[in-house]
C-alpha cells in the first residue's frame, strides 16, 4: 500500500508553526514537524511526529521527505526578532536565507509539489501608502525583512524553473494564542508588544516601554495590523487546500486590514486585565516603520478563508489567559 501523503512543517514547535500543526492534526492530515528547538518547544507539538534538526540539513530533510511521502512543505523555521536582525544581520541571512535555500534545493530534488512560506510585512519597509498591497514597493528597512524577501525571490525563480507551486504569506503582527490555551506564545525574552504588555500586567516585567511617541500617526505611537494566530493558522490550511486544488502560485498579505496604535493596545490590555500597567515612553526603536496595515483584498479573493477572531480585546484576552497558564507551567 502506498504510504499516506504527509505534510512537513519546519519550525512546527514555534509559536505560529505549532498552531498550524495543531490545526493540521485536527483536520486528520499526516503532519511531521522539523524543528531544531532553538526557540521552539517539544510540548508545543500536539500532533504528528517531531524530528529535531535543521532545515538546512540536506541529508536529514531528504530522508524525511522520502520516509513520510512529503508532497507539501510549510516553512516557518526562522529567526524573527526585528531589532536583533538590525544588530546581528548575518545570523538572519544564515538562518532565514541560506537555510531556506538548502531546504528549497532538497524539496526540488525530492518531488515536493507545494510550498507555503512564512514571509513578513517587513518586506515592505516603510510603505508609501497607509494600507499596503502585495504589489507595493519592497524595500525592507531591517535584515529580517531582507532575509525573508530573498527567500521569496528564490521561491519565485525556482517555481518558474520547475513544477513547484507556492503561496507566500506575508504576516502582519501576529498575536494571541490558541483560544483553548493548549498552546501559545512561549518565546523567552519576547519582544512582541502584546506579549510584553501581558507580562507587565502579570508582574513578570516591571514596565512596558513605548518605543516612539512622535510618529506621524494619530496618537504618535506605531500602528500595526494585529492578526490572531488562530486565524493566521487557518489561512495556512486554506493556502494548502488552494495549492492542492491547482491554485497558481501567489503572494498574500495576512492581516485584518485595520490597525491599532501602541496606546490602543495598552488600553485593551488594561481593560482586559482590569488594572493599569506601568508604561515608560522611550525613543523610537531601530528598524520600526510608523504604520503597517495590510490590504487584504487578495487573500479574500484567493482563499476560502474566514477569520474568526478579528477583535483586539479577544486577541488580548487569549494572550493574557495563555500568559497566566505559562507562568504556572513554564514550557520545556
Ligand atoms: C512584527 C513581527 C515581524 C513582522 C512585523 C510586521 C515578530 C517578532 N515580529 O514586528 O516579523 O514583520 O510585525 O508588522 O514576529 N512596541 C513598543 N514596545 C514594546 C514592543 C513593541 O512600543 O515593548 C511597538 C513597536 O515599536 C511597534 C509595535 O509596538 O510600533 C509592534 O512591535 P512588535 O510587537 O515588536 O512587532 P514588529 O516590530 O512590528
Amino acid at each position: 500500500m502506498k504510504n499516506e501523503e504527509g505534510v512537513l512543517v519546519t519550525g512546527g514547535a514555534g509559536y505560529i508553526g505549532s498552531h498550524v500543526v495543531r490545526q493540521l492534526g485536527e483536520a486528520n492530515i499526516k503532519v511531521v514537524t522539523l524543528d531544531n528547538l532553538y526557540t521552539g518547544f517539544k510540548n508545543a507539538v500536539t500532533h504528528g511526529e517531531l524530528i529535531i534538526g535543521d532545515t538546512g540539513d540536506h541529508k536529514l530533510v531528504a530522508s524525511i521527505i522520502n520516509e513520510f511521502n512529503i508532497k507539501s512543505v510549510l516553512h516557518f523555521a526562522a529567526h524573527t526578532i526585528v531589532p536583533e536582525s538590525v544588530s546581528n544581520p548575518l545570523k538572519y541571512y544564515r538562518n532565514n536565507t541560506c537555510q531556506s535555500r538548502n531546504l528549497l534545493q532538497c524539496c526540488a530534488e525530492n518531488g515536493v509539489k507545494d510550498f507555503i512560506f512564512s514571509s513578513t510585512a517587513a518586506v515592505y519597509g516603510t510603505p508609501e501608502d497607509a494600507i499596503v498591497s502585495e504589489s507595493a514597493t519592497k524595500s525592507p528597512i531591517n535584515a529580517y525583512g531582507t532575509s525573508k524577501l530573498m527567500t521569496e525571490w528564490m521561491l519565485r525563480d525556482l517555481a518558474a524553473a520547475s513544477d513547484l507551486g507556492y503561496v507566500v504569506l506575508r504576516y502582519f503582527n501576529v498575536a494571541g494564542s490558541d483560544p483553548q490555551a493548549r498552546i501559545g506564545q512561549s518565546t523567552k525574552k519576547a519582544t512582541l508588544l502584546i506579549k510584553v504588555a501581558c507580562e507587565v500586567a502579570l508582574g513578570i516585567r516591571d514596565h512596558l516601554s513605548i518605543f516612539g511617541t512622535d510618529y506621524p500617526t494619530p496618537d504618535g505611537t506605531g500602528v500595526r495590523d494585529y492578526i490572531h494566530v488562530e486565524d493566521l493558522a487557518s489561512a495556512h490550511i486554506a493556502a494548502l487546500n488552494y495549492l492542492k486544488n491547482e491554485g497558481t502560485s501567489t503572494i498574500l498579505n495576512c492581516g485584518y486590514g485595520h490597525g491599532y496604535s501602541v496606546r490602543e493596545v495598552i488600553n485593551a490590555v488594561e481593560k482586559i486585565h482590569g488594572q493599569p500597567i506601568k508604561v515608560i515612553e522611550e525613543p523610537r526603536r531601530a528598524g520600526d516603520p510608523p504604520l503597517l496595515v495590510a490590504n487584504t483584498e487578495r487573500i479574500h479573493q484567493t482563499l476560502n478563508w474566514q477569520p474568526e477572531y478579528d477583535n483586539l480585546e479577544t486577541i488580548v484576552r487569549h494572550a493574557l489567559t495563555w500568559e497566566k497558564k505559562l507562568m504556572a507551567n513554564p514550557m520545556e
